[in-house]
Parts: C-alpha cells; structure tokens; sequence
C-alpha cells in the first residue's frame, strides 16, 4: 500500500471533471488537447486516410496535432505514412521505451503514436501501470491543441471505449447503403450508453457536394427521428483516384497530389473544423485528464 496507494489517490484526485481542477495556480485554465476519435460503422470507407490528412492540414493551420493509431485490428497509418513504426504502446507499457521514443515521426514531422499490441494491454494495466501510462501521456498531451485518434471500424469494445472517453467523434461513411445503414448502428450503440457523446459526420467518397448532402440528410433524419439526436456535417471528401494512388505509393494524398480534389476538399473541411472546434473546445473543456479517466475506467 503506502506510496502506491498514495501516489494512486493522487492520480485519481488529479483526474476528476471538476472544472476548477482543470486550473493552474494563477487560475487561468490549464490548455488542455482535444481529443478526437475517427470511426465508422463499415470497415474501409477511409478512416485511416481521413486520420491522416486531415492531421496534416490542422498542422498546415499552425495546430499541434498528435495522430494516436488506435485500430487495435489493423493498425496501418504507418503503412500510408511510409514510416516504419519501430515502437509502439507495447513498448512503453514494458518500460522499454519512453514516451517520446515511441512518438514517431511522420511526413511534414507529423508526430503519431502506433499502439501495436500495447492496446489491448492498455485496458487491463495494474494500478502501478495506469499511473505511468497516465503520466507518460498527459506530459505530452498539454502541448497539443489536438489528439487524433484512429479507430477501427465497428463496434468493438476497445473502440466503444475511445468513442465515448473523447470529446467528439468523428464518423466516417461512403454514400454506400451499407455504410450508411452501419454508422447509424454506430451511432444508435453510442449514443445509448452516452447521452453525452457529441458526433460529426465525414462523407467520404461521394461523386459530388449533392450526393454528401444526401447522404449526411439520410443519417441526420434517422437520428433526429430516433434518438432526437442532431449529428452536424463536418463536411465531405470526394471520391478520387488521387487517393488510391498516393495509397500506393505510400504517402498521403494531401502532400502527393496537393491539387486534387480530395486535398482540396479536406483542406477546407480542416479549415472550417479548425473555426468552429474553438466552440466545441469552449464548451466542453474535459480535456485529457477526463479522457483517460474515462477511457481506462475498471
Ligand atoms: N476519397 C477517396 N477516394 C477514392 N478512394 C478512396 C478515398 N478514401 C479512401 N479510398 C480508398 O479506400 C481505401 C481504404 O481506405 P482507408 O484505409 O483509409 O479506410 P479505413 O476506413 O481506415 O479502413 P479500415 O476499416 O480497414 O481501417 C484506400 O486505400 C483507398 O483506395
Ligand atoms: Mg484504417
């Protein structure tokens, strides 16, 4: 017991949601990420290339954006980084590595974490653990206006957790039936365990701005009418063969074919994002601490 109980009550005392806590000692508040999770009903509608780019255009706009690979599945921003991920949460978790070894660099030094196998272990820590993995990632997280976390698709409870420890969620469809029926799913599940939980929706792939409009309509009427639940759009990227190429070649579309239609695209959905997060980040200023409370609760 002793110290590691004591050093626990600490933790737990510095992770509660009061506001105030939140304050430093000359009262103004603490900066504190926003953390964001990016899921979808269906597998393969873009997530992970949505993660990506959309990171790297917060940072063109003089945000500090921190990508956190959380498909506990098929983790793969490496892949379309073209970056080798040495380290992940695994390593850390074994006390092999630091937190800053294991924040790697991407391209435009977009700094990512890969989680590996490390997140499975992450939600059956020891209290010991928890502690260090708190600190470990709290040092890095309130030197970040954003932490951008790349889920898998679907409905498992790992990604149940980060979907509703976060401050939003961000969820990704094609104008596809099938994806369009599965992020309703997604939503109806969420929503239900958290009343609380805010949602934006992503079209991606639409073959123009009518067919996103009518595919974001088609989710927000089901969720008006359902869960009285309003989903606003954050916008749409367009179905482009640009995309496809920069996969191959391993380096994200954004920075490969700066001109094409899907850049242009998430360029100004980053954008629009980047003005109206400030509101979101105003009104619901949980912030890291409350995230990990969250998401690691027993
Ligand atoms: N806007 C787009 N235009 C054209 N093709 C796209 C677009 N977005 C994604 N794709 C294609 O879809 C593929 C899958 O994308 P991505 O890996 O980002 O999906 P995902 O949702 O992360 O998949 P998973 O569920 O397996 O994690 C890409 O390799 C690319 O070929
Ligand atoms: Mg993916």
């Amino acid at each position: 017991m002793s110290d590691q109980a004591a050093a626990l009550r600490e933790l737990i005392s510095s992770l509660g949601t009061d506001p105030s806590r939140q304050r430093d000692s000359s009262g103004t508040q603490e900066k504190t990420a926003h953390i964001i999770a990016v899921t979808s009903g269906k597998g393969g509608v873009g997530k992970s290339n949505f993660t990506l780019n959309f990171a790297l255009e917060l940072q063109k706009l003089g945000r500090k954006v921190l990508v956190f690979d959380a498909d506990i599945g098929m983790a793969n921003i490496d892949v379309l980084m073209g970056v080798r991920s040495q380290y992940n949460l695994f390593h850390l978790l074994n006390r092999e590595k630091s937190m800053s070894e294991i924040i790697q660099s991407g391209p435009n030094s977009l700094p990512f974490i890969a989680g590996g196998s490390g997140l499975t272990e992450l939600f059956s820590l020891s209290e010991e653990d928890l502690l260090y993995f708190t600190r470990q990632i709290e040092e890095i997280a309130h030197d970040m206006d954003y932490i951008l976390f790349d889920t898998g698709a679907g409905l498992s409870k790992e990604t149940i957790r980060f979907i509703t420890a976060a401050d939003e969620c961000i969820v990704v469809t094609t104008p596809e039936p099938t994806a369009i029926t599965d992020a309703y799913a997604l939503v109806k599940v969420v929503h239900d365990l958290e009343h609380a939980a805010l949602f934006r929706l992503v079209v991606n792939r639409a073959v123009d701005r009518r067919e996103a409009q009518q595919t974001a309509d088609k989710i927000r009427l089901v969720a008006e009418k359902f869960l009285h639940l309003d989903i606003p759009v954050l916008g749409h990227v367009s179905d482009d063969p640009h995309v496809s190429q920069a996969v191959k070649k391993q380096t994200p579309f954004s920075i490969r074919f700066p001109n094409s239609q899907a850049s242009k695209d998430i360029q100004e959905l980053a954008s629009r994002y980047a003005q109206q997060s400030l509101q979101v980040r105003a009104d619901s200023p949980k912030g890291f601490k409350s995230f990990v409370r969250k998401l690691l609760k027993r």
